[in-house]
């Protein structure tokens, strides 16, 4: 028997302050994964700036597509399927990816699919982890989304949690903004915290009411808030150090809260972790231990594909094509794009 044609898939992804392209191949096997970051652009303005973020993304996708294609060694003509996020995200900066990949597919004459973006965080996982297939319980910590869910299928998902406010990066990068780290806040939180106690103050582990997974944030963010002001009133010295591992001690708390919660009532015994939050090793350890007390295989990228890039819409888009859900010419951004929703 012949073997099979493999699928070459060419992926875009700028919903937010990346701009990257990327050749995956059967939806496991990165070729190339070219990612232009926009942090110093923000960095002075102190967050991600959507119009700037929309006009850089212009500016720079036909070069990060070429070096994607380059590296890869291909050219259009090797292209079988282009996958890119149409959600959700920043409008601006989606339309730009979503006009680029109509563009490609209508001039190359290449099926084009649509790829929701935390479905792409969750298919970063496969990319490492050949053998992991559904189903499987994973958390997306991103900058937008915090969700705990139930991958049944490829493409199908039960959300089990989500936050009711802040996303845990938003928190990580409002704490960072308020203790004077800047931006982005998550990882430069996760540095400092190496050098401070994590016990030091015990900010608020906020449970939401229920027998669900759901979580909650805004609340954490405002004790390190309160905490920063009361200090500064009884001019009490401000340990940098101990603020970050103590915020970070507590939004991990809360993350494996529900983790183990879900491992136990669903008995899975797989648990992943991704978005740009994942690449958090205090997190990842803490949810290596949890699933070791539980008997379960956990899994999570590496941190160049925890945060945004288009190897995970390449991973994510190959499933789609299999499913043989493209999308037409009239493909738009969806800002508020919910998982599982279809086009
Ligand atoms: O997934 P991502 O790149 O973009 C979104 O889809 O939102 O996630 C970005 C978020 C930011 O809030 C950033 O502060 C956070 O992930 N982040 C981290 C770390 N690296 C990135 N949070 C905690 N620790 C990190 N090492
Ligand atoms: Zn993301």
């Amino acid at each position: 028997m012949s073997k099979q044609k493999e699928v070459r898939i060419l992926a875009i992804e700028s919903s937010c302050d990346e701009t990257a392209a990327a050749v995956v191949v059967d939806g496991r096997d990165v070729r190339s994964n070219i990612i232009s970051s926009q942090i110093a652009l923000h960095t002075i303005y102190g967050g991600v700036v959507p119009e700037l973020a929309s006009r850089k993304h212009i500016e720079k996708i036909n070069q990060v597509i070429e070096e994607a294609l380059r590296e890869a060694q291909m050219t259009f003509d090797d292209i079988d399927v282009i996958g890119v996020t149409y959600g959700p995200g920043l409008v601006g900066a989606l339309l730009v990816g979503v006009a680029e990949a109509k563009a490609i597919s209508y001039a190359r004459k290449i099926p084009l699919v649509g790829v929701h973006h935390i479905e792409g965080h969750i298919c970063a996982n496969y990319i490492e982890n050949k053998e992991l297939e559904p189903p499987f319980l994973c958390l997306i910590v991103s900058g937008g989304h915090t969700h705990l869910v139930q991958v049944q299928d490829y493409g199908v998902y039960e959300i089990l949690g989500r936050t009711m406010d802040d996303a845990a990066g938003e928190a990580f990068d409002k704490v960072a903004r308020a203790i004077g780290l800047g931006y982005p806040g998550g990882p430069k939180i996760e540095r400092v915290a190496r050098q401070g106690n994590p016990d030091a103050i015990p900010f608020p582990r906020a449970h939401v009411a229920g027998d669900g997974y759901n979580f909650s944030f805004s609340g954490m963010k405002s004790a390190v808030l309160n905490y920063l002001n009361s200090c500064r009133m009884k001019e009490i010295e401000i340990v940098q150090e101990d603020v970050a591992a103590s915020f970070q001690q507590a939004v991990i708390d809360v993350l494996i809260g529900n983790a183990e919660k879900a491992l136990e009532q669903t008995n899975m015994k797989k648990f992943a972790i991704a978005g740009g939050v994942a690449s958090n090793a205090a997190l990842r350890h803490a949810m290596e231990a949890v699933c070791t007390r539980h008997g379960a295989a956990f899994y999570h990228p590496s941190p160049i594909l925890c945060t945004d890039n288009a190897a995970m819409i390449g991973a994510a888009a190959y499933y789609e094509h299999l499913a043989g859900r493209y999308a037409g010419l009239d493909l738009n951004a969806v800002p508020n794009l919910k998982l599982g929703e279809r086009l």
